[in-house]
Parts: structure tokens; C-alpha cells; sequence
């Protein structure tokens, strides 16, 4: 697994104003918005494209465009669809599938309930949206999925990771895995609190987005 912490001063000062606790709901929402934009940048830097030709009104001209399969995007829920609009402003034409984990508060182990995803993934890049990489469970479960249905690559879109997630990604899906698997992170925070929560982090990424409900 490869992971990529992206250092731009644009990423830096949105994450720091999404820590910030007296950011509320709905400047969060938008910032988060923006930044994950900003890592969908880097977080495609190496999508499929082929060659194409192009008439410009003064000629001919030989360009880039994106190749088929389409992309597929899958937020994580709750809190990934926070993070959905962002990534598919430059990936317009992905296609969305969905899937829901909910992590029991004790034993900090993730249970899928929801799963909206082909059966078939054959050939296509996905972009797993999960703005925290805490443990690393939850990224483990989506992508075993991912793996299952035979996806040709996955790029997680995080907001924040926390090494203990990382190692846990890394050691499940290690560089010479038959699936390439990448981490695009906005930062590497210290470590896990015993709750599982990221520090410093910037709190619960579901609540803060959508409100505790
Ligand atoms: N999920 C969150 O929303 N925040 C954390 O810090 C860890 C997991």
C-alpha cells in the first residue's frame, strides 16, 4: 500500500479550520467540500486516460481523455457522503455505490450495513470516501469487498489517518498485493485515543458534518 500525506498550504489551512471545534456544522461541511477536492487532485493523479485528437478552431490538436471502464466512487457511510460531492465534481461521470459500517463503540469493531456495490468490479478504479482512518477496520472491510469483486485499483480519500490505521491497511494489502492499494491523506495525526478516536483529530467526522443523531 502506498500512502500519500498531501503538503499544500490550501490543504493545511482547511483542515485546520475543520478541526477547530467552534467550526460548526454547516462552514464544516463546506470546507470539508473543498478539501476533498483538493485530495481528489492528487488522489487521481494517475487515472486511466488514452490518447485522443481534438479539432481547436485554429487545428489539430492531440489530447488526453479518460478511459473506459468508469471509475467508481464509494462513500463510506454516514460520514463519506460528507466527502461525495467534492470527489465527484472531477469525476463527473463515476459511477456511485455505497456502502455502511457502523463501528460498535466498544469493541471498535466495524459491522457492514449497507452494501450497494456491483457484483462485478472488473478493471475499474475505485475511490473508497472515508474521512477517517482510525483503526483501519472499517478501510479494511470496504476494500476486502473491493477485492472480492475484483476492482483493478483502490485509492481511500481520507481527511485525516492515523498511523495505527495505516499499518493495519498496509500490513492487510502490502505492495506486492495483486490489488494496488493508495491512502491520500490531508495528514498523519500522532495516534489512536482508547476510544479509537484520532489525535488530535478533529472529533467525531459524522457528527460534525450531520449533527449527532
Ligand atoms: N471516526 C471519527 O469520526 N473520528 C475519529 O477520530 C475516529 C473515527
Amino acid at each position: 500500500m502506498q500512502t500519500l500525506v498531501i503538503d499544500h498550504p490550501l490543504v493545511a489551512h482547511k483542515l485546520t479550520a475543520l478541526r477547530d471545534t467552534r467550526t460548526e456544522s454547516p462552514a464544516f461541511r463546506l470546507l470539508c467540500d473543498e478539501l476533498v477536492t483538493l485530495l481528489a487532485y492528487e488522489a487521481t493523479r494517475d487515472i486511466r486516460v488514452e490518447p485522443v485528437s481534438v479539432t481547436t478552431p485554429v487545428g489539430p490538436a492531440s489530447g488526453m481523455r479518460m478511459a473506459g471502464p468508469q471509475p467508481m466512487v464509494v462513500p463510506v457511510l454516514r460520514a463519506g457522503i460528507g466527502m461525495l460531492d467534492g470527489m465527484i465534481r472531477l469525476l463527473p461521470t463515476a459511477d456511485v455505490g455505497f456502502v455502511g459500517l457502523a463501528r460498535d463503540e466498544e469493541s471498535l469493531v466495524a459491522a457492514t450495513y449497507a452494501n450497494r456495490l456491483p457484483a462485478n468490479l472488473a478493471g475499474r478504479e475505485v475511490f473508497v470516501l472515508d474521512p477517517m482512518l482510525a483503526t483501519g477496520g472499517t478501510l479494511e472491510t470496504v476494500i476486502g469487498m473491493l477485492a472480492e469483486r475484483e476492482a483493478a485499483s483502490v485509492t481511500a480519500v481520507c481527511l485525516l489517518a492515523a498511523p495505527e490505521g495505516v499499518d493495519r491497511v498496509a500490513a492487510a494489502f502490502p505492495t506486492d498485493d495483486p490489488l494496488p492499494v493508495r491512502v491520500v491523506t490531508a495528514a498523519m495525526d500522532e495516534r489512536l485515543n482508547e476510544r479509537g478516536y484520532i489525535v488530535p483529530g478533529l472529533g467525531d467526522a459524522g457528527d460534525r458534518l450531520f449533527g449527532e443523531v
